[in-house]
This record gives C-alpha cells, sequence and structure tokens, in this order.
C-alpha cells in the first residue's frame, strides 16, 4: 500500500467536525452486484457541500476498488458542483481473493462450504481541496459472483 501520510480522515464516522463534514468524499453506490456487470458510483463532496470559489475549491476527486484506480475526475471552481460519477466493474478475481484471505484466517475449508461466492470490496474516494489538502472516505459494497452455486452463503463482511 503506497503511503498515505498527508491522506485526512475522520476521526470519528458518528460524529463528523465541521471542516470533516466538507471534505469527507460521501460514495454513493448499489449495496450489492454482480462481478462483470458495470455499475454507477458518485462521489459527492461533502456531506455539507464544500464551496466552489476561485480561491477556494475542489481540484480533483478519484476513485479506487480495492486498492485499483478506477478514475479521476479534475474539477474547476467554476463547474459549481464538487462531484463526480464513475462506472465501475467488481472482478471475479476481487472474489477470489478474498476467498483467499478469509481461508488464512477462519482455516482451510470454509469457502468449500459455500454456495454463493461473493465478497465485501472497498470504495475508497480521494479529493484535493486547494485550501484544506487531501481527504478520503470510503465505503464496502458486496460482489457477488456470475457464476454462482446456489447454497449457503458466507457471512463475510467488512470488518474481517
Ligand atoms: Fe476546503
Amino acid at each position: 500500500m503506497k503511503s498515505d501520510i498527508n491522506v485526512q480522515r475522520a476521526k470519528d464516522n458518528e460524529n463528523l467536525t465541521d471542516v470533516e463534514k466538507k471534505h469527507i468524499p460521501v460514495i454513493e453506490a448499489p449495496a450489492a452486484v454482480i462481478a462483470g456487470e458495470p455499475f454507477e458510483v458518485k462521489v459527492t463532496i461533502g456531506s455539507v457541500p464544500h464551496v466552489m470559489e476561485e480561491d477556494h475549491y475542489i481540484q480533483w476527486i478519484e476513485l479506487h476498488i480495492n486498492g485499483d484506480f478506477v478514475g479521476k475526475k479534475e474539477l474547476k471552481a467554476a463547474d459549481g458542483k464538487a462531484e463526480a460519477t464513475f462506472t465501475v466493474v467488481g472482478t471475479e478475481e476481487m472474489i477470489s481473493a478474498r476467498e483467499i484471505m478469509n481461508c488464512r484466517i477462519h482455516g482451510f475449508g470454509v469457502c468449500g462450504t459455500c454456495g454463493t461466492r461473493s465478497a465485501i470490496v472497498i470504495l475508497r474516494a480521494l479529493e484535493g481541496c486547494n485550501v484544506h489538502g487531501i481527504w478520503e472516505g470510503s465505503k464496502g459494497i458486496e460482489i457477488t459472483s456470475a457464476t454462482s452455486k446456489p447454497g449457503k452463503k458466507c457471512e463475510w463482511g467488512p470488518e474481517l
């Protein structure tokens, strides 16, 4: 993972400060998607809209999924709104990688009992404010394999 020394995050998600409300990216995405099927992710800065003025504005918004770069939108004050929409595709590989991670935690054989194959992946949005620096927000969504078999579903969560 690259160094994130200059990236600012919410210190307490349940109790954002005023500056956090204006800078933490808000991610809108479906809670569950199918691998291989494109979906839209809208990122808005922030839960209280950030100003877009010549001397103070959001310069860019970037999106990653599970650490993979999705896209970056450059913004100008004249755009008026600090938001961007990205088209994202989850992959079967993201689910396979998760199975390996979970098997290491829970022991061999756990995944073999599972019919439906799904994984929680992390959408991570970054933004750059010309005054207040770089901020991050993230959200977990569930990707289900397009080749799922019927059966018991693993109860995997983003905390794993
Ligand atoms: Fe700002």
